[in-house]
Formats: structure tokens, sequence, C-alpha cells
């Protein structure tokens, strides 16, 4: 049998309840505190992100504070510690101007978030916070958390880009030359105050997509005041050779982008090895329909890349095979118009020549010309002024196939193989089938001494040479 409260007990415990109903209200109403704090959730279009925004007023301050949350326990702490961070800030700086009985201003904080989806796993929450109290002007300031989703951590710099000491210091140097290119911030940027920020890549406010690798800057932190918050894309072509394959299988990365970053790593890491064995052959007279074809399938095959510099008169009837050497990623030099003699030229032969010849590769297949080779080697004051105009050089040998006089793909082998050395500019023709011929054995052999096959202007560059010249190369 239940046995039931009767009258007195009822007062008593209802009376209690009472109590403490409304001592819980007392506690939790401060004396400044006019809204609690309540939290707002949104409905989600980003899977795997909730949002909260939370707001307070006070008769000191505002704030209103966006925060993603995820279903992972490591990201929201990451994130919770800025945030609280930022807001201890700004409460301790209320707190100073609180005690001024003259400054009557409320002070504020906004915390906003940028979402992301750079790829099904990865966002990219970029937050701002803008905090004013008290003095004359706000303070903004930028934070960025890149998501993994999948692992359920931030990723950090180094799963994005090769870290070594070295590459560091190159990142560096990329970035600072973007803005220093960038008019919008060139005239405010400091160095001294972007080496120290710089310093040390975990500090790094960074995102990066399929195009651009993109840094964040305090208002203040790199820049002058007038800049306001300082924010680079860097396109990733330029940070090719340090981008990890991994994260760009992460990003989803088209096709089509990874293979042009793929050709732009061989480039440039070939360019970096100053203890590489190069040799840069070269072919002249062509292009020819006949040989120059099959030169170009030899050195194909070896993975090899030469330079062929050209007649004009050659050039104009065959603008589909120029067209086809720079398309295989060949260099392709100028060998005037009509192979005279141009050691007593006066400056209207010079420009007719040279000007006429650049100017066919040019129209068939769009590349510039940066080398000339004189016909005979022979060229005059007329030349290197025509160059230096021009900002060409003059492009010798150090090495000659005599192929021409030759004609027998053994000898041709063995004469260049006897004067190889690293750094050699070798003389060859792309009219001699002979020549043609030669080019298989002559490869694998210079292969198998460790030589890489480079164009004139990769191994100037390798060799630290710019302006007129005349260049021979190594001997
Ligand atoms: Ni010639």
């Amino acid at each position: 049998m239940i046995k039931r409260l009767k009258f007195p007990a009822w007062v008593v415990i209802g009376t209690a309840m009472i109590l403490i109903v409304a001592g819980v209200i007392q506690l939790s109403g401060s004396a400044d505190l006019r809204k609690s704090a309540e939290t707002v959730t949104t409905i989600s279009k980003y899977p795997g992100l909730d949002l909260h925004t939370l707001t307070k007023e006070t008769d000191h301050y505002t704030y209103s504070i966006s925060q993603p949350e995820t279903e992972h326990q490591v990201i929201n702490e990451s994130i919770d510690r800025w945030i609280n961070r930022e807001t201890e800030a700004f409460l301790k700086e209320v707190g100073k101007y609180k005690e001024d009985p003259d400054d009557s201003m409320r002070g504020h904080l906004n915390i906003q978030v940028e979402t992301n989806r750079m790829s099904e796993h990865f966002y990219s929450l970029v937050f701002r916070s803008y905090s004013i109290t008290g003095g004359a002007n706000g303070q903004n300031k930028v934070n960025v958390f890149n998501l993994d989703m999948s692992n359920g951590r931030l990723l950090e710099l180094g799963d994005v880009l090769e870290l070594d000491g070295e590459s560091i210091e190159q990142i560096k140097e990329i970035i600072w030359e973007g803005l220093q290119s960038n008019h919008e911030w060139q005239l405010y940027v400091d160095q001294t105050l972007f080496n120290e920020v710089m310093g040390n890549p975990d500090n790094w406010k960074w995102s990066i997509d399929n195009e651009h690798f993109t840094l964040y800057w305090d208002e203040y932190e790199i820049a002058a005041g007038a800049a306001g918050e300082v924010e680079l894309d860097v396109p990733v072509e330029k940070i090719a050779v340090f981008l990890k394959k991994s994260i760009q299988s992460y990003l989803a990365m088209p096709e089509e982008k990874v293979r042009e970053l793929d050709a732009i790593r061989e480039r440039e890491q070939l360019k970096l090895d100053p203890d590489g064995k190069y040799i840069a052959l070269t072919f002249d007279d062509g292009p020819s329909a006949t040989v120059t074809p099959k030169i170009l399938r030899a050195l194909k095959e070896h993975n090899a890349k030469a330079t062929f510099f050209m007649l004009g008169s050659q050039a104009e009837y065959y603008p589909g095979l120029v067209r086809e050497v720079a398309g295989a990623g060949h260099e392709i030099g100028n060998h005037s118009g009509s192979h005279p003699d141009l050691s007593k030229a006066d400056a209207a032969k010079i420009l007719d020549e040279i000007a006429g010849t650049t100017k066919r590769i040019k129209d068939a297949a769009g590349v510039d010309v940066n080398h000339f080779r004189p016909p005979y080697g022979a060229y005059n004051e007329g030349v290197i002024d025509y160059m230096n105009e021009t900002g060409q050089s003059i492009i010798l040998w150090s090495v000659d196939s005599l192929d021409w006089k030759h004609r027998d793909p053994d000898t041709i082998r063995q004469t260049i193989l006897q004067q190889a050395s690293p750094g050699a500019i070798v003389l060859m023709h792309d009219i001699h089938p002979t020549t043609a011929d030669s080019l298989p054995g002559l490869l694998s052999a210079l292969e198998q001494e460790g030589y890489e096959f480079v164009t004139v202007s990769q191994l100037l560059e390798w060799k630290g040479q710019a302006g007129v010249g005349p260049y021979f190369g190594s001997r």
C-alpha cells in the first residue's frame, strides 16, 4: 500500500523546492549580466561540421563568436584554445577600461568563420576576429585551421610541403617576392617583421587548394596599418617542387594539374642540383623534314632535352617541325636566316638575318628565342651590340662532332665521347641522317657515364652564366 503525503509534508517540500529554484536563478544572475549566454545551432550544409554562435551582452561589453564543431575532440580543442585565448585577452582589456569612469564605451568582440571545403575530407576554416575596447582603433586578427576530417586531426604545414631547412628559406623567399610584387602591399610590408613572423613554420597561417597556397597575416603583423590584413595567394606552380604528392591526391587535384606540376618539378629539380653532371647537345641548320623527326624520337626515348639552332629559311618551310621541337620541351635558338658569314655584316644585314628568324620561330611555335649561334662561329662587334640590345647570348661550342665530315655514326659517337665533359656544349647538325643514326648509341654511352641532357638555357643557368657571352661550354 502506498502511503500518501499529508498536508504538512507537502508544504515543507513545496516551499523547499521554490527556494532552491529561486536560489539557482539568484546565483546565475550576476550583477552586470542582462542576458545569459545563449547557443544557436544551425542546420549544416557542411558534412561533419556544426556551427555554434555564442553571443553575450553586458553593460561593459558585447561579443558574438561563431565556432564550428566537429565530432573530433582533437580538432575542437585546438579551435577552443584559440578562441578562449582571444576572448580572455579581450576581457582583460575590457577590465582595464571598466575602471575608467569617463569611458562609457562598450567593448565588442566579433569572431566569424569562413568555411572553405577544399575536398571531400578537407576543410579550411578562416577565423577573423575584430575587437574594440575603449581605444580609438579596433583590432583585426586572423587564424586558419585546416581540418583533416578523415583522420580527425589538423593538417600541419609539413603535411603539405617538404620542409627541410633549405626549402623553408626558399619558400619564404617566394612568399616575400609575392608580397613585393603586389601593388596593394609592396609599400607597406616590412622585411624584418616578415622574417620574425615567418621564422617558425608552425606559426604560419595558411590554406591550400588546387590553384593557390594562401598565407594570412594579422593587421600590423608584417605591414603598416594602412595595408590592413594581408592575404597572399601564391600560385601552386611556384611551390611545385616543395608540394607533397600526398596533399595533391588529398586535394583531389585534376589529372591535368598534377601533370603540369610534375613537369615543373622535373625542370626545377634539374636546375637545383649544383653537383649534377650535365651536357648540352645542340643541332644546327635545321629543321629538316627527314632528319629532325628521327632526332626527336631518339631524344624522347632517353628523355633528353636539347637545343636546335634553326635557320630562318628552313623554319619558313617547316613551321610544323618548329612547333614539334618546342612542344617536345627542347629549346630553339637562332642560327640566322640564310647562313651568311656575319663577320663583315653591317647593322642592317644583322638585323635582317637575326630578327627575321626570331620572328619566324615565334610565329610558328610561340616561343621566345634567347640564343644566337653565328654561322661558322663568325661574328663582329655589330652582332655583339645587337645581342646586348635584345638581351640574347652568343652560343658557340666546346665539342665539335665533325658530323658534316665523318658521316659515320660510330665515328661521330667516338669523337663526342672522347671530348665530353660536364658543362660541355656539343655541336651537331640535324640535316645528316648519319647524325640521327649516331644518337641512340651516343645517348646510351653518355648516360652510362652519368650525364643528363639539358638545354643551353638550363646549362647557362646551372653555371651561373648570364649576358651576351660568347659561351663555349666546358672543355
Ligand atoms: Ni651552321
